[in-house]
């Protein structure tokens, strides 16, 4: 078999036998294939897609590139959560303490920044010495002594995924249906927990913009989910603006300490309540969704969940001090207050805007392998719905450079937009 003809066959719409699948992951995995040619591959199912068979063997053919961890001697149920990435969202590091607290054993392979969305493990590299790239052995041993665990993919697990989710945050072949859903499942399966929780992402800043969209790629993990023998629950969220107010990785790290605090903006308090509820009904440790959320906040509030996170830092290498005192993390050399140039209701505050300009900034990549910065990043103050007047803090722009930093508050500037009749609140979940 040939890599070119493979791409060939995708190129002119045809489906692509689970062989060939088989043969291209393996060649992305061993290198034999090279990053032209995968990128090219990614680009065909970009345009063309994949039927829901084609999804289910490339899925399946990416979480067999490395080991399938067995977590069955971690305990009844290890469960695990993914989102499939938004502007502002630090669900991950409050909600994996929050959950592993509770006494949910929550081991977690989470990815970096892709395209226009924050990344789990850049964020958490904000932390000096924070290790991502746990062997297997070493996420199998942390999970079974400390019940928490966030790494990222790595050569002995899933490691297909952690080259392709690479070439396409560089490539323009983030959205598609197929390569989200067998990037994040491969790594859920892989993973080995027993149950899932997917929070999908739905409109401006998501990957996928319409509910309906969202509803596809979401049925299709849930399905690819079941057929791995796993239980998942799949949330439609609202990425229409940034969760919370903190985009960028250390300023995110910062306001994901403050949730676990009792702090935080409300939406993202709420979000990550629900998430953990949801994850706390999987796992057996609630009976019900209002039993899920008070065993969080009871989490919160007695401060075992941010002793989780303390645990899991160490555990992984990084210095808890920067998570004893959040404002040690990497602070940007300019920060500026700009204000609100009007009166009114903030009808949009829109995420992908918001994303692309904390790329720009540095919080994310423009090539493979670019360092990021992990200082930079905006505080949004406001929500859609909120009552703005003239002169009022509208963002706060974290910045290293002069030039981008003037750069990013035209671009955040008309990210937002003004309604003179009071406009509704957007909801945090459709589904
Ligand atoms: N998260 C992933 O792990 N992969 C994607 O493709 C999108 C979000």
């Amino acid at each position: 078999m040939r890599a070119v003809d493979v791409i060939i066959k995708k190129r002119d719409k045809k489906e692509l036998n689970r062989e060939e699948i088989r043969f291209f992951v393996r060649g992305i995995s061993n290198g034999r294939i090279p990053d032209y040619q995968t990128s090219a591959w990614a680009m065909a199912v970009l345009l063309n897609g994949m039927s829901p068979r084609e999804t289910t063997d490339l899925t399946l053919a990416m979480a067999q590139s490395g080991e399938v961890l067995d977590m069955h001697d971690v305990g009844d149920i290890a469960v695990d959560k993914h989102s499939t990435g938004g502007v502002g969202d630090k669900t991950t590091i409050s909600v994996l303490p929050i959950v592993a607290a509770c006494g949910l054993p929550a081991g977690k392979m989470s990815g970096r920044g892709l395209g226009f969305s924050g990344g789990t493990l850049d964020k958490m590299e904000s932390i000096p010495g924070y290790r991502c790239d746990l062997t297997t052995e070493e996420f199998v041993e942390q999970l079974k002594k400390t019940g928490i665990v966030l790494s990222g993919q790595s050569k002995d697990l899933a490691p297909a995924d952690g080259k392709l989710y690479s070439l396409r945050d560089v490539t323009g072949t983030v959205q598609s249906i197929p390569l989200i859903a067998s990037s994040v499942m491969s790594k859920k399966i892989a993973a080995g927990a027993h149950a899932v929780v997917l929070d999908v992402k739905v409109g401006q800043g998501a990957f996928m913009e319409t509910l309906e969209d969202a509803r596809e790629l979401a049925d299709l993990m849930v399905q690819i989910g079941k057929l791995a023998g796993r239980e998942v629950v799949a949330l439609l969220s609202d990425m229409n603006q940034p969760l919370g107010n903190a985009v960028g990785n250390a300023l995110e790290v910062r306001e994901a300490i403050d949730m676990l605090h009792g702090g935080g903006p409300e939406d993202f308090r709420e979000h990550c309540l629900h998430v953990s509820a949801h994850m706390l009904v999987l796992g057996k440790k609630a009976k019900n969704l209002a039993e899920g959320c008070e065993l969080a906040e009871q989490a919160v509030k007695d401060g075992s969940a941010f002793e989780k996170l303390r645990t899991l830092v160490s555990a992984q290498g990084g210095d808890v001090d920067f998570v004893d005192h959040p404002e040690k993390l990497p602070k940007a050399k300019y920060i500026e207050v700009v204000e609100s140039p009007k009166n009114g209701y903030l009808d949009q505050v829109q995420a992908r805007s918001v994303g692309e300009a904390a790329v720009a900034l540095g919080a994310g990549r423009a090539k493979k392998g670019d360092p990021v910065d992990h200082a930079v990043g905006f505080i949004i103050h406001h929500k859609v719905g909120d009552k703005v007047e003239k002169g009022q803090p509208l963002f706060t722009i974290h910045a290293n450079n002069e030039k981008l930093l003037a750069q990013a508050r035209k671009k955040i500037l008309a990210a937002h937009g003004w309604n003179n009749l009071p406009v509704p609140a957007l909801p945090l979940f459709y589904d």
